[in-house]
């Protein structure tokens, strides 16, 4: 009898039923094997390669993109995209996996600095010794209950829809002994048996693009009991913004999925925080919920298709309170599920989370948060005055668009330092594994190392006429720079990085420093004026400041002025779980801080042309890393 026709995947040995119409990507995913790609599949990053060792007769022919992507040593050896390559017919195919291609334990970060803030939570619970009803005292259970806090609880207050069906049993049940909850002291939103007010739990959710990070707070301390992360369960749908807004809107269930598969990561990581205390998701009694503004959208199942074309206005601003059932979260099911307000479209909770965490919007000295990723979000300014605008710096920090990019997962390398003599390179690498591949803060330390080695000039165009056996013309004819090489690596292969992956790095960081350089100008502000710079997020975490000043990405100030503030938005949503004034700042902050859409700025263009320089055209911009280079060998 013959077998159904399947896909067997190598050295995983994992075998799927093989279906017309479906890329080999997807067949992966179905044979659930974790395969890199950082564009979600559109066919760009080129980090999703496979070999078909046969069936090849059953997968379509190679796409353009593949033939752009693949060289003719890759495309001879059987190389495909998986997320191109598509069954086609009902042979048996076995595809090998590459360990390149293979997605290794991510780094995600998860903490982030936080100010101390009163716990003044939105939540609370009051417990009260009610009189039993008798043949004397006929009031209702309503009436009683609400007379009784009346005496503890200033102002009017009533009881949420569907809370009444609990009250009977729940004020009888402990001879009259009953803790009822209340949200902002106006509506009870749980009425239980005895006294439970030692019991008070909400969880922060920060939605990032790339992570989601869920953090258990005790809402009567204001404690950090327990942190849990994932990788978005977003990223198979595609891994930026504007691919997760194409595919919402270009399905006719795309936002309804995107929003089950981020609901139920969600409930996942609510229920791994609630097993760390031995709880359970119903004594989880808020959630407030932060991201940028797409995510923020698509979570509450509002479509984000218009963030994506001008002028990207969002659909909601204000600071939301839903039901969990709304938006499928597993809670108390009265319970409350918050966000913070969005700025703009591209500015989002996020943003304003970052902000509340930096305090900045209370300093008297100017600041400057700056939130790098697929979007950077900067917010500028002082007490007085912040303004704020939001960067496509794109995905190459992620690794997209990079010869050897991967994000900071295992045996990524996040250090780089070439020695100024010999050329030698001395590398760091995630988990202190043998270098798969680099990552975001490691091209950033490459590109200023080479820079600063005058192995690359001001334009970023690589020297080939130094000595060392490192610099050469690579198989394409293009010039690269060896990082690693083959027996030094952990994939039996060179590390490069190229002409190509310098000129992204180039754009990525002229598209960050263009929007630095136009919030300074509105500010009428010189870097030496910048009091501090708060890096905020994974990324601005791990890279090394003295390399992004020096390529001309944060402005020029001394390195000591630079604070690394971690998950700021987790840490901001956290703040505003605990604290109603933190919530009602931030709703002031997102009407306060002005935004800049880049794009309509007229010198748009001729600032982002300078910024292509490393660090800059205009040295006089970079005072400190042209003195720098002066001294340079
Ligand atoms: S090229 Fe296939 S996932 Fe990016």
């Amino acid at each position: 009898m013959m077998s159904e026709p399947h896909v067997q995947f190598q050295p995983q040995g994992r075998k799927v039923p093989s279906k017309n119409g479906r890329t080999l990507l997807d067949l992966a995913n179905d044979a659930g094997l974790s395969i890199e790609s950082i564009c979600g599949g559109v066919g760009v990053c080129a980090k999703c390669k496979v070999i078909v060792r046969s069936g090849i007769g059953s997968v379509t022919p190679l796409t353009s993109s593949e033939k752009e992507w693949l060289d003719a040593l890759e495309l001879a050896s059987g190389m495909r995209l998986a997320c191109q390559a598509t069954v086609c017919g009902d042979g048996q195919i076995v595809v090998e996996v590459p360990q390149a291609s293979q997605r290794g334990h991510h780094r995600l970060l998860e903490a982030g600095t936080e100010r101390k803030v009163r716990p003044e939570p939105a939540i609370t619970k009051v417990a009260l010794k009610l009189p039993p009803a008798t043949l004397k005292d006929l009031r209702a259970d309503d009436d009683r209950l609400l007379e009784i806090l009346a005496r503890k609880v200033k102002g009017s207050v009533r009881i949420a829809q569907g809370v009444h069906a609990h009250l009977p049993s729940a004020i009888r049940k402990n001879d009259w002994t009953a803790t009822v909850t209340l949200f902002r002291r106006s509506e009870i939103i749980r009425v239980e048996p005895g006294d439970t007010s030692d019991q008070v739990f909400g969880v922060a959710v920060d939605i990032g693009t790339t992570k989601v990070v869920a953090y258990l707070v005790d809402l009567r301390t204001g404690a950090l009991l327990h942190t849990e992360s994932m990788p978005n369960p977003q990223i198979p749908f595609g891994e930026d913004v504007i691919a997760r807004i194409t595919y919402a809107t270009k399905n006719e269930d795309g936002l309804s999925k995107l929003q089950t598969v981020v609901a139920s990561g969600i409930n996942e990581l609510i229920l791994k925080l609630c097993e760390s205390r031995d709880i359970t998701p119903d004594d989880i009694l808020e959630t407030m919920i932060v991201g940028n503004t797409a995510m923020h959208h698509v979570f509450f199942g509002i479509t984000p298709q218009h963030l994506a074309a001008a002028p990207y206005a969002p659909a909601v601003r204000t600071s939301l309170c839903v039901d969990p059932s709304h938006v499928k979260v597993n809670m108390y099911q009265f319970g409350k599920v918050c966000s913070l307000p969005n700025i703009a479209g591209f500015v989002g909770a996020d943003a304003v989370s970052d902000l509340i965490a930096s305090g900045l919007y209370e300093d008297r000295k100017i600041g400057m948060m700056i939130d790098i990723g697929t979007n950077t979000e900067i917010i500028a300014g002082n007490k007085n005055r912040l303004i704020s605008c939001s960067c496509a710096s794109g995905p190459a920090f992620e690794g997209a668009h990079i010869r050897f990019g991967m994000r900071a997962a295992t045996g990524a390398i996040e250090r780089v330092w070439i020695d100024p003599e010999s050329h030698e390179v001395r590398l760091r690498t995630v988990d202190d594994s043998p270098p798969k591949g680099i990552c975001g803060s490691g091209i950033v330390d490459a590109v200023a190392e080479l820079f600063k080695n005058r192995l690359i000039d001001a334009s970023g165009k690589i020297n080939v006429s130094s000595k060392d056996d490192r610099t050469r013309k690579g198989k394409r004819g293009l010039p690269e720079f060896v990082l690693a090489t083959a027996s030094e690596s952990g994939t039996g292969e060179e590390i490069t990085i190229t002409q190509h992956d310098i000129q992204e790095i180039q754009l990525a960081k002229a598209a960050i420093f263009t929007g630095v350089s136009i919030l300074m100008k509105k500010l009428r502000l010189r870097a030496s004026e910048i009091d501090r710079v708060y890096a905020a997020g994974a990324f601005g975490t791990y890279v090394d400041a003295a390399s992004a000043i020096a390529i001309g990405m944060y402005p020029d100030v001394s390195v000591e002025r630079i604070s690394f503030i971690g998950n700021a938005a987790g840490s901001g949503a956290r703040m505003c779980l605990k604290s109603t004034k933190m919530r009602d700042l931030a709703d002031e902050l997102s009407k306060k801080v002005e935004y800049v859409e880049l794009a309509a700025e007229k010198n748009f263009q001729s600032e982002f042309a300078q910024a292509m320089f490393l660090p800059h055209r205009d040295l006089s911009r970079f005072p400190g890393a042209a003195s720098r280079l002066r001294g340079r060998p």
